[in-house]
């Protein structure tokens, strides 16, 4: 039944590492973070700052706001009580995450994206390959978490 997509379930089996292999994970991860293919600079910024080039990011509530103009979008602005609000990509120096902060919900914010937003599902579903496997994207919530706690070293 897991193969099923109506019921399709991901379920995180964090990889126990010792010291030498949590940190041989991370610079994986890094690496895997500036890939093209995984496009997280795009949005999070080269270094997880959320200062990506791309800023045109709006949830699914923001977006009926948005004209393909300017002038429409300004036209728009009156069907609607609150303005239209751009969605910041995470700054993950910060070490502030919506949806939990253990590695297990940064493994699933990234194996599955975050609905009704630009932050896209990166993991393998049926039907589908995905971009990242769930190795890399272990990867990648080490490198995530080592970024936030640069910053933040009692977290
Ligand atoms: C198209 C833009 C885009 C791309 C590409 C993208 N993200 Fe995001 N990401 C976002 C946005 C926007 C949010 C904030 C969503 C919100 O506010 O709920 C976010 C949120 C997150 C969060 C925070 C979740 C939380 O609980 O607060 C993590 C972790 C994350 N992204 C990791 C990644 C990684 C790793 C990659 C590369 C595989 C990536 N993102 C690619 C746009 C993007």
């Amino acid at each position: 039944p897991e193969k099923d997509p109506e019921h399709w379930v991901v379920t995180p089996h964090r990889p126990q590492l010792d010291e030498a292999q949590l940190k041989a994970a991370i610079e994986r991860g890094k690496l895997i973070y500036q890939e093209p293919r995984s496009q997280c600079v795009k949005c999070h910024g080269p270094e997880g700052r959320g200062d990506g080039e791309q800023t045109d990011l709006y949830d699914d509530w923001n977006k009926p706001k948005k004209g393909v103009t300017d002038q429409q979008t300004r036209e728009l602005a009156r069907w609607f009580s609150l303005p239209l609000q751009q969605l910041k990509p995470r700054n993950f120096q910060e070490g502030i995450f919506h949806g939990g902060g253990r590695p297990e919900d940064i493994y699933l914010r990234i194996y599955v994206g975050i609905k009704g937003t630009p932050m896209p599902a990166m993991g393998p579903a049926p039907g589908q390959p995905g971009i990242l496997t769930p190795e890399e994207i272990w990867d990648l919530t080490f490198y995530v978490l080592s970024l936030a706690r640069k910053s933040h070293p009692k977290q």
